[in-house]
């Protein structure tokens, strides 16, 4: 005995109830129903809603498969963060980027500030567009062969100032990310706007196993304490610090004097350093241009790596200007040097398997 209770009504492709059943249903015998469509009965699809609400949803599930696809094929993503603006979180991606590709590593940079994305002009990249192939979005390759996506690269000119409602901005950025082509990395660098707002709480939600954030900061005090608000931020984020760095840190003064001569030099707050020419008749000096050591102490305060620091180098300044970023110019200068010791203490701590995250939506 069959019981009928749903059919399916072809013009339409929803599901009915079966109005009627006329005569005994027998088993293998034909059964005649009675349905409730007229003839000319206009087809009920899914409503423009339901469309709608449909292809919005296999687009997210698109661009999540997509994600994770980039998550699997990038080996560590690493955020580069401040509380504070111009403490040099640029400076630092860049040269974090650089100094990785200058240990033979593939690598990325994303940079993610709208309002003021020097990242381009840093990596030699000024006036690039994007460049959009099959639907994909193909990162410019700068210095060192280091892979670049710019907010900028949207940027009709470089003053045109880009006011983007929230929601766009955030749609933006997981775009910039879902629809990437960077192929296999060994790094990517995230490179924010300064402050604790949305967008590194779009690219946690978006990114999967991002590896830590490095938290730049300068010796100041008022630097120091919005760096102590991205820690905290961090914890909301449940993307592992991998420790904090400072910039700007001392300004080295090179000199000569005859060998074994002792030379003082006039320091900024009345300090007056003294030093010894050595036997090439070389001397060198640090100066402390700020406060020193801040960025050790609220590494220490909060229980968090503290991954170095980096001279005070003019360098970075025209490197900014005239595209040829420090690390480049000068390969093995002190700068240089400084970085690759950074990039170190951070491997240190990924080796140590930080790992964290919140669900990627
Ligand atoms: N270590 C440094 N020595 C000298 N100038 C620096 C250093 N780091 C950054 N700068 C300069 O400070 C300015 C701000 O740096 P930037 O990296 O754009 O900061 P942020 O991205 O945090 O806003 C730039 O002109 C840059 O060249
Ligand atoms: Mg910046």
């Amino acid at each position: 005995m069959a019981m009928l209770t749903l059919f399916r009504v072809p013009e339409t492709g929803g599901w009915v109830e079966v109005g009627m059943i006329r005569g005994p249903i027998m088993a293998d015998s034909p059964v005649s129903i009675n349905l409730p469509v007229a003839s000319n009965a206009a087809p009920a699809g899914p409503s423009a809603q339901e469309q709608k609400q449909m292809e919005q949803a296999y687009a997210q599930m698109k661009r999540k498969m997509a994600m994770e696809e980039i998550g699997r094929k990038i080996k560590h993503k690493i955020m580069v963060l401040s509380g504070k603006g111009g403490v040099g979180k640029s400076t630092v991606s860049t040269g974090l980027a650089l100094s990785l590709a200058q240990q033979g590593f593939t690598v990325g940079i994303l940079d993610i500030d709208i309002t003021g994305p020097n990242v381009p002009k840093m990596m030699g990249l000024d006036g690039r567009r994007l460049h959009v192939e099959n639907g994909r979005i193909h990162p410019a390759q700068g210095h060192l062969g280091v892979k670049v996506i710019s907010m900028a690269f949207l940027l009709e000119d470089e003053d045109t100032p880009v006011v983007w409602r929230g929601p766009i901005k955030l749609g933006a950025i997981q775009q910039f990310i879902g629809d990437v082509e960077w192929g296999e990395l060994d790094y990517l660098v995230i490179d924010f706007p300064p402050g604790t707002s949305d967008e590194p709480l779009t690219v946690a939600q978006s990114l999967p196993d991002i590896d830590g954030m490095v938290i730049v900061t300068t010796p100041q005090q008022v630097a120091l304490l919005d760096s102590r608000k991205s820690i905290t931020f961090s914890e909301s984020l449940k993307v592992p610090v991998l420790g904090v760095v400072e910039n700007m840190s001392g300004f080295t003064v090179n000199g000569t004097a005859a060998p074994g001569t002792e030379v003082s030099i006039a320091a900024p707050g009345g300090k007056t350093l003294t030093t010894t020419a050595d036997d090439g008749g070389k001397f060198s000096v640090t100066l402390d241009i700020f406060k020193e050591g801040g960025g050790k102490e609220t590494a220490q305060e909060f229980g968090v790596p503290f991954l170095g620091a980096l001279p005070f180098d003019p360098g970075f300044v025209r490197g900014g200007d005239d595209g040829v970023h420090r690390i480049v110019s000068e390969p093995e200068g002190a700068s240089a040097v400084a970085f690759a010791k950074v990039v170190e203490a951070i491997q240190e701590q990924l080796s140590d398997g930080a790992d964290g995250g919140l669900e990627i939506i």
